[in-house]
């Protein structure tokens, strides 16, 4: 399959290509840099919404399959995008989405068994993938809770180079995450110093909060997509919207912050009207 390049990649002639670690660690000072400016989206019903969020997915999907072949994908877990999946896994959308082109990778997932209830993979296939034509090598699940956290997270920071190769952050087309009522999104949590990783794309550890072991992407690659979209619905994360949107930047506090897209990159929060009731802007 035919890679894209990034445009103006080449190192410049006589320069040494800055090493890779170091590359990225400006990368990620350079997204500090960046102000924290999702565009914002609010759907009149939840049925709209997650209409909403399919038709993103699908246009992702067209562009990215012309572009260069395949469409790369990371799925979320938590319960919004519950029915996000199974609509996916409808006509039009069954038929419509190029599945045997489409890779499909989490941004996080818990430490345990893939037929676990709380597994991210599990809810993605009992929804989604277990309904759709998606040949299953083309699956690339977190884990199976098996060895150490810090190991498995390894692996998968192994498996992302052989699909992205390894002179930096993959760049994945479709990016699908969700935001806790702390302000956490994917696995990254208040607090907690896998926030500001720089160098490496996947951590493993353990998180008392979420009562388990948790392996996540982290910000130098979720800001590397081409679209994140931030699917949240339902009153009761109206405060913790009105927070992070309206209110001052504290990525430490409210992690989902720290969303910066790279130039070129989007960052969509696709609301339903509950959620979206507290922001002081009306969308
Ligand atoms: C997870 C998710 C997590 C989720 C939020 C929101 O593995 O739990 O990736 O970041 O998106 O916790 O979850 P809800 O959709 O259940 O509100």
């Amino acid at each position: 399959m035919k890679k894209r390049k990034r445009p103006g990649k080449g190192t410049p002639r006589g320069k040494r290509a800055p090493r890779r670690g170091a590359s990225q660690a400006a990368g990620s000072r350079r997204a500090a840099a960046r102000p924290f400016a999702p565009e914002v989206r609010v759907s009149p019903d939840l049925n709209l919404f997650y209409h909403d969020a399919a038709d993103l997915f699908l246009s992702e999907a067209r562009k990215s399959v012309y572009a260069t072949g395949r469409f790369t994908v990371a799925l979320s877990g938590g319960s919004t995008p519950r029915e996000f999946f199974a609509l996916l896994s409808r006509e039009p959308f069954r038929s419509e989405v190029s599945w045997e082109k489409t890779l499909v990778l989490w941004g996080d997932e818990r430490h345990v068994p893939r037929d676990h209830p709380d597994s991210n993979f599990r809810l993605a296939w009992d929804h989604l993938l277990s309904r759709v034509p998606v040949p299953r090598d083309n699956l690339y699940p977190m884990s199976d809770g098996k060895g150490s956290v810090a190991r498995a997270a390894a692996a998968y920071e192994k498996t992302l180079k052989s699909l992205f190769g390894s002179s930096g952050p993959p760049r994945l087309d479709f990016n699908l995450m969700g935001l806790g009522t702390d302000g956490h999104t994917a696995s990254l949590f208040p607090g907690k110093r896998q926030i500001l990783e720089r160098r490496r794309w996947v951590v493993g550890y353990r998180v008392d909060s979420a009562r388990g072991e948790r392996i996540s992407l982290t910000f130098p690659v979720f800001n590397r997509a081409e679209l994140t979209v931030v699917l949240v619905e339902g009153e009761k994360k109206a405060d913790i919207l009105r927070r992070v949107l309206e209110g001052p930047s504290d990525p430490p506090r409210y992690p989902v912050q720290r969303l910066r897209p790279e130039p070129g990159g989007r960052l969509l929060f696709l609301l339903d009207s509950p959620a979206a009731s507290k922001l002081s802007r009306k969308f």
